[in-house]
């Protein structure tokens, strides 16, 4: 779930590295020009999976919000699963997005009606590392006004968004594996790693400490959303680096490594997959993934992306997929 895909020669890259492993994914609609549109939101689905090539992988879409009318959005309702918001320039390809959160509610009361989950990148304007922690009393304020709305706390990063979750019956959320690993002192502490900077940017160790026992122990309303978000390397690298870490053909072995470290293997499925099912309505066609624990070793990069622990050894590698 939460997965970048973008389009053209980089959507030909990645997508089939989510297909192969994955059943699914939650598309973002982050295009330049976004996904807006419901022809515009078809297109890309057929792009998408004529670049997957694999029957066997979901792709489910999003809208980009704006102001949705009535009739756009039960036209739209079969077709997606959802719309996302993001606050106005807040992270990679926002540019248009929601300004003022009151501006946005006549749209968002319309799909509580009709019964379209609204997924938000939970961020403000304010201080980077205080961010999402501000931006919790919009989801507080949201959940509480629209208690028929579906709403996802989108790739949260704080210990406050854990919380949170517990306290609305309307509120879920995505946990990327970058946030369960890293702190901002592996972004920012030593040499900059411009390949573990994104948005939000991770925050400190007893945030992910609580991110990390949340998703250890499937909380039921949390499933993993990798924000596999690619950019070329020279994007990357440079001075101006954009937002995003690429984690899609390493996550399940990285998950496996992680739960399995922990002693939490049986909770695996539920955090990936079955939390996910429930929490997004969706239903992927089935697949088995055997993950084994031999070590495998990251690539320096896929075409001109450069993965999360590029180089790397992982103590898990993907062994047998099987529909
Ligand atoms: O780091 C990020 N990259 N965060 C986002 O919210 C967007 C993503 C991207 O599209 O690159
Ligand atoms: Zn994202």
């Amino acid at each position: 779930m939460h997965l970048h895909l973008r389009d053209g020669g980089m959507l030909e890259t990645v997508g089939p590295l989510s297909a192969e492993t994955f059943a699914g994914a939650v598309i973002m609609p982050n295009l330049v020009p976004p996904v807006d549109e419901l022809q515009k939101c078809l297109a890309y689905r057929e792009r998408i999976q004529a670049a997957c090539k694999s029957e066997a992988f979901e792709p489910f879409m999003t809208l980009f919000f704006r102001q949705y009318s009535r009739s756009e959005l039960e036209a739209a309702k079969s077709h997606i699963i959802g719309i996302k918001l993001y606050p106005d320039g807040i992270t990679t390809n926002s540019e248009g997005g929601v300004r003022k959160i009151a501006d946005a509610e006549d749209t968002i009361a319309l799909m509580e009606e009709t019964g379209i989950p609204l997924l938000v990148h939970g961020e403000t304007g304010d201080f980077v590392m205080d961010r999402e922690e501000r931006f919790l009393e919009v989801y507080d304020h949201l959940a509480r006004k629209f208690p028929k709305l579906r709403i996802v706390m989108e790739h949260i990063t704080t210990q406050g968004a854990v919380k949170l979750l517990d306290q609305h019956a309307n509120l879920f959320a995505t946990v990327t594996l970058h946030h369960l690993i890293i702190t901002l002192d592996d972004v920012a502490g030593g040499f900059l790693r411009p390949h573990l900077f994104c948005k939000p940017i991770a925050k400190r160790p007893e945030d992910r400490e609580a991110l990390l026992q949340a998703a250890l122990s499937a909380h039921p309303k949390l499933s993993f959303g990798s924000d596999s978000a690619p950019h070329p390397q020279s994007k990357k690298e440079c001075c101006g680096c954009a937002a995003g870490v690429f984690t899609a053909p390493i996550a399940l072995q990285m998950l496996a490594e992680l739960f399995d470290k922990h002693d939490r293997l049986p909770n695996l499925q539920a955090f990936v997959s079955d939390n996910a099912v429930k929490n997004y309505s969706v239903r992927p066609p089935a697949k088995k993934v055997l993950l084994t624990k031999q070590p495998s070793e990251v690539p320096e990069a896929y075409g001109d992306v450069v993965p999360m622990c590029a180089g790397e050894q992982i103590g898990w590698s993907v062994e047998k997929i099987t529909d």
